[in-house]
């Protein structure tokens, strides 16, 4: 029997359409001999809808036809199965799943939200945990791991909005220090949306109220201005890992933007439209220390599926710095396995079915106990409960 996979995309998120783009082709590209897909589609304002149309990039340009032929379903656990349930009184079985597959991008999603969810209903499902999806996300707590370990960070400090606003003139003599130009960045968003440069003061008030627009947590970094940016690809979980071919991104602009990013070429290439030199023109000392860190950013941040590792090198001092982890990157990074040998339907087929063994071995471990200590001796009655009387 065909393994059925719930490819779960979209969201609520700044990246919805990017993660529209990397489900589609993902689905696209799926082994059919060995793969059911059942696609799941996750509006942005949270609906869920199943359907084989949802394969297809030109339903998702006319919202109206989607509505009408797709499946508005939750998906829940009945009877230790997985299923896609009609939304409505009769909760009616419109399909079943083996293993999700999430291929969603940025905060509301890729960080930990939607992998709480599988992970509370108990169905196995592709990539990182949601510990290492929800630092992955978080430019702050990841820079916080990175330092306690010694993998080399770009200098930055980090504020709330409120201190801001509240003690602005403090935020501007703690940037002074960093020293100009800098980068400022909401903590949590991705694809580069809300980021800007700024030289001075000024244009840091500028850069700081855009940030804000989108996040709570702002990091300001300092630029690095001799710059090439190099991103590797990894695959495996804790115990092993594998490194793809390691791409030279390129920009026009100061910084890789939402739009250099997406927009390079047809939109439905998603990341694979980005300019880029595969590989990258690095010398063999700077592979070996990218795939070394590449794999310690893994391990370190215990992430699974594949995921890709952003650096920035400066090209005068010759410093490697690591810039984010993307737990689930665009395009799935497919277009970086594919000359390291390992095409895409294969690395698909990798992924699930490491997922589903990573799965069964975890199942092995006591995640509760078979007694219920609230019926034990002495915890009877009302006294035993005093500890949560208040
Ligand atoms: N410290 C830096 N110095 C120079 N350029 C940077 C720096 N940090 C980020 N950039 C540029 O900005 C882009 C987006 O920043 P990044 O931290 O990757 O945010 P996102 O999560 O939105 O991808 C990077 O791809 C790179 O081109
Ligand atoms: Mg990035």
């Amino acid at each position: 029997m065909r393994i059925r996979v719930g490819v779960i995309f979209g969201g609520t998120t700044v990246e919805h359409e990017i993660s529209v783009i990397s489900a589609v082709q993902a689905m696209n590209h799926m082994d059919h001999e060995k793969y059911d897909i059942v696609p799941i589609y996750i509006t942005k304002d949270r609906v869920w809808y199943t359907g084989h149309m949802l394969e297809e990039i030109d339903i998702y340009k006319d919202f109206n036809s989607l509505k009408k032929y797709a499946k508005k379903v939750n998906l829940v656990r009945k009877d230790n199965r997985f299923l896609l349930t009609k939304a409505g009184l009769f909760n009616k079985e419109v399909a079943e799943i083996d293993i999700a597959f999430p291929i969603v991008h940025g905060n509301n999603m890729e960080d930990g939200t939607i992998h709480g969810y599988l992970q509370t209903i108990g169905i196995p499902y592709v990539g990182s945990g949601i510990l290492g999806a929800a630092i992955g996300q978080d430019k702050v707590v990841m820079k916080q791991v990175m330092n306690d370990v010694g993998i080399p960070i770009v200098p930055y400090l980090w504020f709330f909005d409120t201190e801001y606003t509240g003690n602005r003139e403090q935020v501007e003599l703690d940037v002074n220090k960093l020293g100009y130009p800098v980068i400022v960045k909401p903590a949590t968003l991705g694809s580069s949306v809300g980021i800007g440069v700024a030289k001075n003061s000024n244009e840091l008030r500028e850069k700081v109220a855009e940030a804000i627009k989108y996040d709570n947590k702002i990091v300001v970094e300092k630029v690095i201005e001799n710059l090439i940016e190099v991103n590797c690809s990894v695959i495996g979980n804790y115990e092993h890992q594998e490194t793809s071919a390691i791409e030279e991104v390129m920009s026009a602009n100061e910084f890789l933007t939402y739009l250099d990013k997406y927009a390079g070429g047809s939109k439905a290439k998603g990341m694979a439209a980005t300019n880029r030199i595969i590989p990258a023109r690095i010398n063999k000392k700077e592979e070996e220390e990218i795939i070394d860190l590449s794999k310690k950013v893994f391990r370190t941040l215990n992430l699974g599926g594949v995921c890709r590792i952003d650096f920035l090198i400066d090209k005068k001092s010759e410093k490697i710095y690591v810039n984010e982890p993307n737990t689930i990157p665009g395009s799935l990074s497919f277009y970086l396995w594919d000359p390291a040998g390992k095409p895409y339907p294969e690395l698909l087929d990798t992924l699930i079915t490491r997922a589903i063994k990573d799965y069964k071995n975890k199942a092995k471990k006591t995640y509760s106990f078979d007694t219920n200590i609230l019926s034990l001796a002495g915890l009877k009655g009302t006294k035993g409960l005093k500890g949560i009387k208040k």
